[in-house]
């Protein structure tokens, strides 16, 4: 695809529904008992992968456009699957259901796409094991395709060497099967979506500090879940609007769970103008309106503790780095390495394409900004994240953007494209 955009962005869009919280509705959904009804369910490629998961072991899911209806048959409903369980590109969907299968009564295989099989299994094989779980790697090599089959799983303390939900979900789901109290220690906290959501359908589930446990049976029931916008969507039109002058736009019912929230404190602690409306914390994820105005920005450092609240938006506010004035610096960010691709090197490869000086480091990058920049045939690596970043890219490059694979943001956003041309008008 080829994009070159230059009016300013007005107008307002509401962006679609979380992908790490419409994951969860399904998979809770189907774990309790009772109906489940979702609204603005995302219909990204990664969500549908985790419901053709689901429909083959035997759960009924209905799906009307974002609205979804899940028939839940409680922690033991599930069956034995078919064939082999695909989550196609989706590390949340092989992660998190790890742990559900690991509880279960019967054998299982669980796979995905090319990238999925090289992205590190084994932060989940090893606590799983620790519970006394049975799960291997097919191709020992710690990725998927993995193996599990039935056994009685032991509640544990888990210290998790790295900041991952997909960890932390992973090992309090499997703790629902478990025999007594399961419990993990992050480095710092990353994303509490699971833990929210658990305890609204019933789960007895405790968060202190970095620590978040589960007791085990639980009886989940269904619920109604309204999944707010999701704020790794938003963070493509908040940097378009931060870069392109003259732009004024409003990102209608956008998730601001504090967990996440990062990249908004760090476009503010750039110079970015952001304002948030109609906040509502009348529900277990609290959302707002976000008013984005066109700002003239600087560098910063982004390190520590806010990593994991903006992880995914890390290659979007490489871009806006590399047109604010100054140094930005991104430290403690390793995880980039193991995302849908190697967000270091891709970013920085795809950056100095575009005329960026940019320095890819063991755990992050050094991006001096503010030189005019230029349109290039920028390689997405099939990565959705990128390839939204170098579109935000476009608008404030001279000349003509080329982003190789583009279509691959059917991942989390399938009408991205659409919405921002729509701003652009
Ligand atoms: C996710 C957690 C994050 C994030 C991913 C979704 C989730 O991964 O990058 O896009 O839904 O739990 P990690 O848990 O590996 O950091």
């Amino acid at each position: 695809m080829k994009l070159k955009y230059t009016a300013p962005l007005r107008g307002e869009v509401e962006v679609p529904g979380d992908k790490s919280i419409s994951h969860r509705s399904i998979m809770f959904g189907a774990l309790a008992q009772g109906r489940t009804e979702v609204s603005h369910f995302l219909t990204g490629a990664d969500c549908l992968s985790t419901i053709a998961c689901f429909r083959k072991m035997g759960i009924e899911i209905k799906q009307n456009s974002s609205d979804v209806t899940v028939f839940g048959k409680g922690l033991d409903g599930l069956s034995e699957p078919a064939g082999i369980l695909d989550a196609g590109n989706s590390g949340t969907t092989v992660r998190l259901m790890s742990g559900i299968l690991a509880g279960q009564r019967f054998s299982s295989v669980i796979t995905g796409d090319a990238s999925i099989c090289r992205r590190p299994m084994k932060r989940v094989m090893l606590p799983l094991s620790e519970m006394g779980a049975s799960i291997v790697s097919q191709q020992g090599n710690d990725c998927a395709p993995l193996e599990i089959r039935p056994s009685q799983l032991r509640g544990i303390h888990y210290q998790s060497p790295v900041a991952s939900a997909q960890v932390k979900s992973c090992v309090l789901l499997a703790g629902l099967y478990a025999d007594g109290k399961t419990s993990v220690t992050e480095p710092v906290v990353s994303r509490n979506h699971s833990e929210l959501m658990l305890r609204y359908f019933g789960a007895d589930v405790s968060c202190e500090g970095t620590t978040a446990g589960i007791l085990p049976r639980p009886k989940l029931t269904g619920q109604k879940v309204n999944v707010p916008g999701d704020i790794s969507s938003a963070a493509y039109f908040i940097a378009a609007a931060l870069l392109v002058s003259g732009s004024e736009i409003l990102l209608k019912n956008v998730g601001i769970n504090p967990t996440r929230d990062g990249m908004l404190r760090v476009c503010q602690a750039m110079g970015g103008d952001i304002t948030l409306l109609n906040e509502d914390h009348s529900g277990a994820e609290p959302c707002a309106d976000l008013l984005v105005r066109s700002s003239s920005l600087h560098g910063t450092v982004i390190e520590g503790a806010i990593i994991p609240t903006l992880i995914d938006e890390l290659p979007v506010l490489a871009v806006l780095a590399a047109f604010a004035d100054g140094t930005t610096i991104i430290r403690d960010a390793a995880e980039l390495k193991v995302k849908e691709s190697d967000r270091i090197a891709v970013m920085t490869d795809n950056l100095t394409r575009i005329g960026c000086d940019v320095q890819a480091t063991d755990d992050g990058m050094i991006i001096r900004g503010g030189k005019p920049l230029h349109g290039a045939v920028i390689d997405s690596h099939k990565d959705h994240r990128v390839a939204m970043s170098f579109a935000v890219a476009a608008l404030a490059c001279a000349g003509e953007m080329e982003i190789r694979d583009s279509d691959c943001v059917t991942i989390s956003y399938p009408w991205f494209y659409n919405d921002l041309q729509t701003l652009c008008r």
